[in-house]
């Protein structure tokens, strides 16, 4: 260990802003969290207020310190990590967005995308970007904001408004504007940037009409971007470790060596598969992306996202009503054998990786007389195992070695019930960490690497730990026939 300072996390996600205090063994010193009100201005439209959350962080920031009792002077350096895509454009002059943020979940860009599909633009974006031509990304966003935001066109041709996710945002917001930045990981998912090179891509901004003016300057993950205003917390901390939540989850992880694959089961679901210093191209509809830029070198990853995991058991509670709490879904899926051949498919907003079917819906099927809480409680726990399968057997049809483990965290990842389950149909190991705090706990070994608390990623890896591991132990025939009953579940939602 080269220091013993604690580090400060900023993690912006989907629905909260928390900060937390590391001490370098990831221990958490200090916590702080507010919720995030989702705005919702048009069916399929989601909203964030970028000030709002601005604010929130500066407060999340001040209660953590406060909770760890540690002055802002001691903290060696701020790792930022974000909910990913998210659009904000704002006035370089005022630093107000013009508008608010337009979510990563939003889709009112779909006949944008459509529209360039029709011209034939999607082999483009996926060679230069390794993503596919969809509303997820930040590019069609971007473009949507500036023809219907009024003068935000001319006013961005003559260079006086910056774009950025929200990492970006925090960054200029935290240096009073002295930094436009972002870094590679949060750039791989604009759909503008050339994943190869690491820059931005002339030919894509042409391609969504974005001026180069608007766009940050793409950095190294870890490495140390500014300091923050001395005012806002009491010393001027350097920001040394920027990155998409993701990707900070697959840090957090270790998951160092190519063919080790994480995976974050939050409202969603979000599996990595480090690729080393190659960006494979998937042919099973998976995602290339950045996992991490350090002093210049890329590191690329596999990813498959599944839009529902734990909002399924949200809906069991505040849909369905029949639970209280989430974590009473693992004593009620141990009431019973099986489902009865009950299955859930969670496609509550369409389906993503591997099916990509916006238009999907969910779907409860093979319900009999005898099904009642049990079995369609164990059913919605089940429908996260079977669609990690289904990406992790994409990534194998990609060429990915077939992992030793696969290790987890986020939310869910603390029911035993599910993890267990989920090494059975994986017919893999499944490794939980002592730290299931995995992505604020990448921000904050991003920024130790770049502040010498760690030496080297061999440093890193050595904080890992394991705190249980799960093994395998289903029946061969039994496994095939749950997976069968999955497959005929989720061809019955398909819509193509
Ligand atoms: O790509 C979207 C992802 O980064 C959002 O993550 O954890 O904020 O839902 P989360």
């Amino acid at each position: 260990m080269t220091s013993d300072a604690p580090l400060l996390v900023i993690d912006q996600g989907t629905t909260s802003t928390r900060a937390i205090i590391f001490g370098p063994d990831g221990d958490v010193r200090g916590v702080a969290q507010r919720e995030l009100p989702q705005i919702y201005p048009a069916p399929g439209w989601v909203e964030h207020d970028a000030m709002r959350i601005w604010q929130d962080v500066q407060a999340v920031v001040r209660d953590a310190l406060a909770a760890a009792g540690t002055a802002a002077a001691e903290v060696a350096g701020i790792g930022i990590t974000n909910q990913r895509e998210t659009t904000v454009v704002w006035d370089r002059a005022t630093g107000q967005p013009i508008h608010n943020a337009i979510v990563w979940q939003d889709r009112r860009t779909a006949s944008i995308c459509e529209q360039l599909r029709q011209k034939g633009a999607e082999e483009l974006v996926r060679q230069r970007t390794g993503l596919l031509l969809d509303p997820y990304f930040s590019a069609t966003k971007i473009a949507w904001l500036l023809t219907h935001v009024p003068g935000a066109e001319d006013r961005a041709a003559r260079g006086e408004l910056a774009f950025g996710t929200i990492d970006s945002f925090l960054v200029w917001k935290l240096t009073g504007g002295r930094c436009h930045v972002t870094d590679a990981t949060n750039a791989a998912r604009t759909m503008l940037l050339d994943i190869r090179t690491g820059r931005w891509d002339p030919e894509l901004q042409r391609l969504f009409a974005i001026p180069r003016g608007l766009m940050p300057t793409v950095v190294d993950s870890a490495g140390v971007v500014g300091h923050c205003l001395p005012e806002l917390f009491g010393a001027a901390i350097p920001i040394a470790g920027l990155a998409g939540d993701q990707q900070a989850a697959t840090f957090g992880q270790a998951a160092f060596a190519p063919g080790m694959v994480k995976s974050t089961y939050g409202t969603g679901c979000f599996a990595l598969a480090n690729t080393g210093e190659i960006p494979v191209r998937s042919e099973n509809r998976l995602l290339t992306t950045i996992a991490w830029q350090l002093d210049g070198r890329r590191t690329y990853a596999l990813e498959g996202a599944i839009f529902v995991a734990g909002a399924a058991v949200q809906w069991l509670r505040d849909g369905l009503g029949v639970i209280g709490q989430a974590a009473e879904t693992e004593a009620l899926a141990r009431q019973v054998e099986d489902t009865g051949g009950v299955y859930l498919v969670p496609a509550f907003t369409g389906l993503g990786a591997p099916w990509w079917d916006p238009e999907a819906r969910g779907a409860i099927v093979g319900m009999t007389r005898a099904t009642g809480v049990p079995q369609i409680a164990r059913a919605t726990l089940e429908a996260v195992a079977y669609q990690t399968r289904d990406l992790m057997d994409a990534m194998i049809a990609d060429g990915i070695p077939t992992p030793q483990a696969l290790r987890v965290d986020g939310g869910l990842s603390v029911n035993d019930w599910v993890m267990q389950f989920m090494a059975d149909i994986l017919d893999l190991p499944v490794e939980r960490p002592s730290v299931t705090e995995t992505t604020a706990l990448g921000a904050a070994f991003l920024a130790g690497l770049a502040q010498g608390v760690y030496r080297d990623l061999d440093d890193v890896a050595g904080r890992w730990q394991r705190e249980r591991l799960f093994e395998p132990s289903m029946a061969p025939e039994r496994r095939e026939a749950l997976c069968g009953g999955w497959d005929i579940a989720v061809r019955r939602v398909l819509t193509s």
